[in-house]
């Protein structure tokens, strides 16, 4: 597995210019609002991902006054025990990113670089969001433990594409043409999906069940057509209703994964804090299985942001303490430093932010 043993930025929002060391196990990236803390871990996740997880648009990460946001970190692969370097430069129109000394062209090769595991302030918007949110959560958890991952899902959105470009032009001939296609990349994908779902389901109970937590939790897995349909014949019976409105309106571009709690949606049953940390036990249970899945080999470095946000000071203390006990980086935003009593038995080091500085 990946770790950063190194970061280094530069005019990334209120940061001019900052340099840590951080260790495999606990960062605590701790100062008071406005500090900081949430960009330097959105320049953790802009070397893995190639954007900010705040806005789509690079403009605001770019320190006021500055030409372009840096950060450069070394990894420390264990794999092959060596060090590697990834540098991103984001300007507020163009990036550039190198790995190991060659230039980077893809983000899904920066995701391969730095695996990443993000946890917002406020993670339990998952639960309430649209359904594409819940669909980009999963295909980021199998982007790490299924290769054919991208391709299947670009062989999906491509015909897809060309589907509803048929549809919109009326062309009933052309559109069926895309059909095989896109019957067979979608119950490939859905297929995926589903295993994921199970896996990842399965194991966020277990760690629920260990942290005490009994919140009834359980999930449906909504494919995008009817559940006693082909994909074939839903998009058949649909056909005259998809020429009518210019569009595919069934199929896995409309999978969703819905959360329960008691029979009803997760979302309206629980406490925001119980939301909190059901979320979480899903983040852990993805780093869990890409971690079992690759034998080791790949563990996502985590990101959370404001982690005691909504938390009680027990559950705050649970969630450390599965993150200490796992073989795991991890950078967690925090306004006061963990209480004494917390943390002493784990891997942990604590940065303090103030005005844009590290000490
Ligand atoms: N492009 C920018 N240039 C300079 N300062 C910025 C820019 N974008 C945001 N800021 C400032 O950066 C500060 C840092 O915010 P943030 O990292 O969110 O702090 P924290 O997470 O510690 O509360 C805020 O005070 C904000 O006004
Ligand atoms: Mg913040």
């Amino acid at each position: 597995m990946v770790w950063i043993a190194s970061l280094a930025l530069k005019d990334i929002r209120v940061m001019a210019d900052a340099e840590i060391e951080p260790i495999k196990g606990l960062n605590f990236i701790c100062g008071p609002n406005g500090a900081g803390k949430t960009s330097v871990l959105e320049s953790i996740y802009l070397a893995g991902r190639g954007r900010s997880f705040r806005h789509p648009d690079a403009g605001p990460l770019v320190r006021r006054d500055a030409h372009s946001a840096r950060v450069v970190l070394k990894l420390w692969d264990e794999n092959g025990d060596r060090v590697r370097v990834l540098g991103v430069e984001r300007a507020r129109s163009e990036m550039r990113c190198r790995f190991d000394g060659r230039e980077v062209a893809k983000r899904s090769q920066l995701a391969e670089a730095l695996p990443i595991q993000f946890i917002s302030s406020q993670p339990q918007l998952l639960l309430g969001m649209g359904p594409d949110v819940r669909r980009r959560f999963l295909d980021l958890a199998l982007f790490h433990v299924e290769h054919r991952f991208l391709a299947v899902y670009s062989r999906v959105q491509k015909s897809l594409r060309q589907r509803n470009a048929a549809l919109k032009q009326g062309q009933a001939e052309q559109v069926s043409a895309w059909d095989q296609s896109f019957v067979e990349a979608g119950n490939d994908l859905t297929t995926m999906r589903k295993q994921v779902s199970a896996d990842v389901f399965d194991r966020a109970q277990r760690i629920l069940l260990g942290w005490g937590l009994d919140l009834g939790v359980a999930y449906r897995y909504r494919q995008g057509w009817r559940k006693e349909m082909t994909l074939a014949e839903a998009l058949s019976t649909r056909l005259s209703e998809d020429m009518e409105r210019g569009f595919t309106g069934v199929g896995p571009q409309r999978a969703d994964i819905e959360f329960l709690s008691d029979n009803g949606l997760a979302e309206k049953r629980l406490s925001r804090g119980q939301q909190k940390m059901f979320v979480i036990a899903l983040n852990l249970a993805i780093s869990d299985m890409v971690a079992d899945l690759s034998n080791g080999v790949c563990r996502p470095v985590f990101l959370i942001d404001d982690l005691a946000a909504e938390l009680d000071g027990q559950n705050l203390a649970k969630v450390l303490a599965a993150l200490g006990e796992r073989d795991v980086q991890v950078f967690v935003a925090l306004i006061d430093p963990p209480a004494p009593g917390t943390v002493e038995i784990l891997p942990a080091k604590v940065f303090h932010v103030e005005h844009g500085t590290i000490k």
